[in-house]
């Protein structure tokens, strides 16, 4: 871990170049708008280790599977969101060099991520091989207010000499990813043009026939005067660009505007996109650079409006949030229901942009408080979409019933193909039902369940149904051989949370059911009918709740993350010689396996997610049992933990697992961010400051805040919409303010009072 960014509240600052730093940097400073995303590379040539990376959400490649030994059931292919068309390219040549960073000096280099506005800059002073120096500033974006289109600013100024400056801005779709399995190519080229002054090129992916329409059109102006340009078109296999040069005078600014809208084939038919792009495009460049930029800054207003989390007295942790906060952002606004979370959003290939369970166990809550609830609602929409291919998913596996959502997804099929993750962490289906629960239950959209959700429960409850074991010579239902979020134990039996939230998710269908047969009469009969459910299922399910067997340790007086856990060496991390650790890159995996050592929360998870059905005496046993034991090598347990550890008091642990949370990627604390950032972990600091230090739960319809200040900081205030209202709460030394930001009268407890706030007005409560 090497600290290389400067701390600042509203900006990541990277000064001086850090070539060595430089794909971390790629990660950290990416820009998206949900739609499409940007590593920061940079636009003109770069020799020096980089990942291009450009990313259009839910185009995607099902690259085939590539195992060492084939087991049935396995999915036929890895699906990775693309590397797509490079849309940012400049060339650019001085006398003939070409200007490279990782082939000059670079002096008075500054990369700015602006998270207030939504851009990312870069200015620099390039000395080249012959002595001439330049200074470059570039500004660019993707609009947030017109998701095809990117913008970029890209000025030079030669220093100490007058000269010929070339300049060559293209688009380049052959491009490859990087963790393409057979290092195939995934696109061919369908269309190029190069007109008079727009350039045009479609691709499309070799298989699945997703076409990538990119137009772009550029001008540069001399000291602030248009230049009229004599362009030399170019056309390579998957390129389009042109050249063109200028004589530039000492000190004179030559600033190129280039302009791209990306269109695709979700959106458009295939004879549209070039229209659709033109259009796009035409607009973009009739608003003009400035505008453009004026809109990304009203929209960003708008969504730290919000979202934002203000902490006083910390510039780093007010960076960190922010930035985590600003990377959600970018990753998914919600507007389109095909679209989901990839755990690196859009800043990086890992985990190939596919859905995992983090969306619904970790990063729902942040959309449910910081957006419109259609937002929330639409990532629920996504997975009731995909019911029929998770249907299919069982019966592939050799269920008669009921629906497996897959581990992994792009379009509801698996395609996770390591055999305890694909066949054994079953327990995804459980948080598939338990967002379901989690949205209705904080935004009190009832509708929801007759609507689309007792469909999803009821066929994630058959699932279970068959799933589970009956084990007559203990009349108890058991679920063998299973993965649970540790997965650092393979093929157990019985873990605890599994069973658990297996059993939780039948009681809930239950529930919906009696409540839609009671409020929404005419629709339950149309569902029962729809669903063919039968009396014996829903009996069946209740005796299962009954009958549920969970591995608990009476002595310790503990819930047993699974049959066998207690028979392992129990000695805690502490104890550990730190040289081992991270065991992941450490320990042989079948060693990491057979130790006690613990990835992720588990039974904790559990504990979390029903936090109201436990009390704090057991919350307490469990955690101070399994914390000791816990590594924290995956990027979603360190807030889990910080957020139990701050209903526990347990203050410097609260803060502790908070800090290794919020600047996870900024600090690069595993080591790993030039893969990209972690989008999972990310919403999982919102929630440990929202949920952990606010103490923010929704019980029966209110909103209970909780709030301690870890005492770090002088004040935090984070801000979340409940049911029409916005509400800032602010947690200060001595006291908690909710103020109402809306004219929509709110109701909150805050420490087991209730209190309405008018409209427009405030409480205050001591601490
Ligand atoms: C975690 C999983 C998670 C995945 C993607 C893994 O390391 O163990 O729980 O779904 O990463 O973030």
């Amino acid at each position: 871990m090497k600290k290389y960014l400067k701390e600042d509240k509203w900006s990541i600052i990277e000064e001086g170049f850090q070539l060595h730093q430089h794909e971390i940097s790629e990660s950290i400073f990416s820009i998206g708008n949900g739609y499409m995303g940007q590593r920061a590379n940079f636009e003109e040539a770069y020799s020096g280790p980089t990942l291009q990376g450009s990313y259009m959400a839910g185009v995607y490649y099902p690259d085939k599977t590539r195992v060492g030994w084939w087991k049935n059931g396995y999915p036929e292919y890895f699906a990775k969101v693309l590397n797509s068309t490079n849309w940012i390219g400049i060339g650019i040549e001085i006398e003939g060099e070409i200007l490279d960073l990782a082939a000059c000096t670079v002096r008075e280099f500054t990369r700015v991520l602006n998270m207030k506005e939504g851009t990312l800059s870069r200015s620099f002073i390039a000395e080249l091989e012959d002595g001439k120096e330049i200074r470059v500033e570039a500004l660019r974006f993707v609009s947030m207010a017109r998701h095809e289109i990117g913008a970029i600013r890209y000025a030079i100024t030669p220093l100490n000499f007058s000269g010929k400056v070339t300049v060559t801005p293209y688009l380049d779709g052959d491009v490859q990813n990087k963790d393409s399995n057979y290092d195939e190519k995934f696109w061919a080229e369908v269309y190029k043009e190069v007109g008079e002054s727009e350039a045009a090129l479609t691709v499309k992916t070799k298989k699945l026939d997703f076409h990538v329409t990119s137009v772009m059109s550029f001008e540069m102006s001399k000291n602030g005067e248009p230049l009229v340009l004599e362009l030399e078109p170019i056309e390579k296999d998957k390129y389009v660009g042109y050249r063109t040069s200028v004589d530039v005078q000492q000190d004179e600014q030559l600033v190129i505007y280039k302009y791209v809208a990306n269109v695709t084939s979700r959106d458009y038919g295939f004879g549209q996109l070039l229209d659709a792009g033109r259009a796009a495009l035409k607009s973009a460049v009739e608003a003009g650079f400035q505008e453009l930029h004026k809109e990304q800054v009203n929209v960003w207003a708008d969504k730290w409006r919000e979202s934002d989390i203000v902490i006083e007295g910390d510039v780093a942790a007010q960076q960190a949030i922010r930035f985590n906060i600003f990377q959600l952002n970018q990753t998914y606004t919600g507007e389109d229901d095909r679209l989901n979370i990839g755990p690196k959003g859009f800043t990086g290939e890992k985990y190939g942009g596919s859905t995992y369970w983090d969306t619904e166990a970790y990063c729902l809550p942040f959309y449910l408080s910081t957006a419109d609830s259609s937002i929330a609602r639409n990532l629920l929409i996504y997975r009731y979409k995909h019911l029929q291919k998770a249907k299919e998913n069982a019966r592939k596996l050799g269920f008669v019933k009921g629906a497996l959502y897959p581990m992994v997804t792009m379009n509801g099929e698996e395609c996770h193909n390591e055999w305890e993750i694909t066949f054994e962490e079953i327990h995804r289906n459980g948080a598939i039902a338990y967002a379901i629960y989690n949205y209705v239950n904080y935004t009190g959209d009832q509708a929801y369940l007759g609507q689309y959700g007792l469909e999803v429960l009821a066929e994630i409850s058959r699932f279970w149904e068959e799933r589970v074991n009956y084990v007559p010579a203990k009349d108890q239902y058991m679920i063998l051989g299973v993965t649970g979020p540790n997965e650092y134990e393979n093929n157990v039996n019985n873990n605890w949370y599994t069973n658990r939230i297996a059993s939780w998710t039948m009681e809930y269908t239950l529930e919906v059911l009696q409540y839609l047969k009671k409020s929404e009469p005419t629709r339950y009969e149309e569902l029962v009918e729809k669903l063919q459910l039968k009396e014996e299922e829903t009996e069946k399910w209740s005796e299962i709740i009954t009958k549920m067997y969970y591995p608990y340790d009476g002595e310790k007086d503990i819930y047993l993350q699974q049959d066998g856990f207690l028979d392992k060496d129990l000695t805690p991390v502490r104890d550990l010689d730190p040289k081992h650790t991270p065991l992941n890159q450490n320990w042989s995996w079948d060693r990491i396996l057979r130790s006690a050592y613990i990835k992720q929360a588990d039974v904790l998870q559990g504990l979390f997610f029903l936090g109201d059905r436990y009390d704090l005496d057991t919350k307490k046993r469990n955690f101070d049992f399994y914390e000791p034991l816990t590594v924290h090598e995956s990027s979603l347990s360190p807030c889990v933990h910080s957020i139990m550890a701050c209903e526990l008091g347990y203050k410097e642990k609260a803060y502790e697992m908070y800090l290794r949370t919020a600047r996870l990627d900024l600090d690069n604390y595993n080591n790993d961010t030039e893969d990209g950032c972690h989008s999972t972990s990310m919403a999982g600091t919102w929630m440990s400051v929202v949920h952990g230090f606010g103490g923010l739960r929704v019980k029966d319809g209110e909103l209970h805040l909780n709030p301690f200040n870890p005492g770090h900081w002088k004040s935090f205030s984070f801000k979340v919409m409940f049911r029409g209202s916005r509400l800032k709460v602010t947690v200060g030394e001595q006291d908690v303010t909710v103020t109402n930001e809306t004219k929509i009268p709110a109701k909150v407890n805050v420490y087991g009072n209730s209190y309405t706030v008018g409209g427009l007005s405030h409480v205050k409560v001591n601490h």
